[in-house]
């Protein structure tokens, strides 16, 4: 099987101006966070060999290399999902492809619905674990390069990043919850019994993302991080309809909180992974 990964991560290093080691993945509505970045120099995915062109409303389609509060950082706006009929393969691309770049730390962030009653939207929740109810993995098929063929999963958001991200939100006096995500197929919303279901399984969110990219991330030994914005109560909990206009406006407000809170941790996150934490 042809190395894609290796294809389109050669053909970033020959664009970007430095090599990222730290990327961030911003979900649907959060692109605005993008602009608090210097010296940019963007990438759109149609230019990535093997890469389609995303097509979700409130979703770029991009890479954006630059500085954030004076780190260097890939920023990847807008993200390939299972609903909207890719594969496995092609949503879990631009991790692989940073990963074989070098990128050794992802933060991701998405939009999601509140499973958990006491979740309101615009609450900022870090993932502490996740529930896949997508009944696929980007690791089917043969083992890719660099990947392995049963990863690990007991802790696929990163401990001690996450204490650093718990500092940071303290110190900027930013809520910040913490929950399970449950990734669904989509593109439909739940229905209220799916919603009671997803409560019962242990689920405090539900959302159409995220899952598949920090699969394969694991499997290629990346750290992750994520970061849910509550845009609606999920289906049934009393937020009425819902409408994907309604979920990316919420989003774009809290993602103005949830770009603060980057902005101060992406910079505290460890430059060199082998090397422990460092401040
Ligand atoms: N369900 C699934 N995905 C979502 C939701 C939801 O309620 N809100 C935002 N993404």
């Amino acid at each position: 099987m042809p190395d894609y990964a290796a294809a389109a991560a050669a053909y970033l290093r020959s664009t970007l101006p430095f090599q990222p080691r730290v990327a961030v993945v911003l979900g649907s509505g959060l692109g605005a966070m993008v602009e608090e970045l210097s010296d940019t120099t963007s990438v759109a995915f149609k230019q990535v060999p093997g890469f389609p062109s995303a097509g979700v409303a409130g979703h770029a389609g991009k890479f954006v290399a630059g500085r954030l509060a004076g780190t260097e950082v890939l920023f990847q706006c807008g993200r390939y999902h299972l609903y909207e009929g890719h594969s496995p393969d092609v949503v879990a691309g631009p991790v692989r492809a940073m990963a074989a770049l070098g990128v050794h730390t992802i933060v991701f962030t998405n939009a999601a619905g509140g499973v958990r009653p006491t979740l309101e939207p615009g609450d900022i929740v870090m993932l502490e674990d996740h529930i896949n109810l997508q009944a696929q993995s980007p690791l089917m098929g043969p083992v890719r390069t660099g990947e392995e063929r049963f990863p690990d999963m007991s802790a696929p958001y990163d401990p001690e990043l996450r204490l650093l991200a718990v500092e940071a939100a303290a110190q900027l006096s930013i809520a910040l919850h913490s929950g399970v995500y449950a990734g669904v197929l989509g593109p439909s919303y739940e229905t209220a019994a799916e919603v009671r279901m997803l409560g019962k399984l242990g689920a405090d969110l539900v959302g159409m993302s995220t899952v598949p990219e920090v699969v394969a991330a694991r499997a290629r030994g990346v750290r992750c991080l994520a970061f849910s914005v509550v845009t609606n109560k999920a289906t049934g909990l009393g937020g009425g309809a819902l409408s994907h206009a309604e979920v990316v406006a919420v989003g774009r407000e809290a993602g103005v909180r949830l770009g603060r809170l980057l902005k101060a941790l992406v910079p505290r996150l460890p430059a060199d992974p082998q090397s422990g934490l460092t401040k």
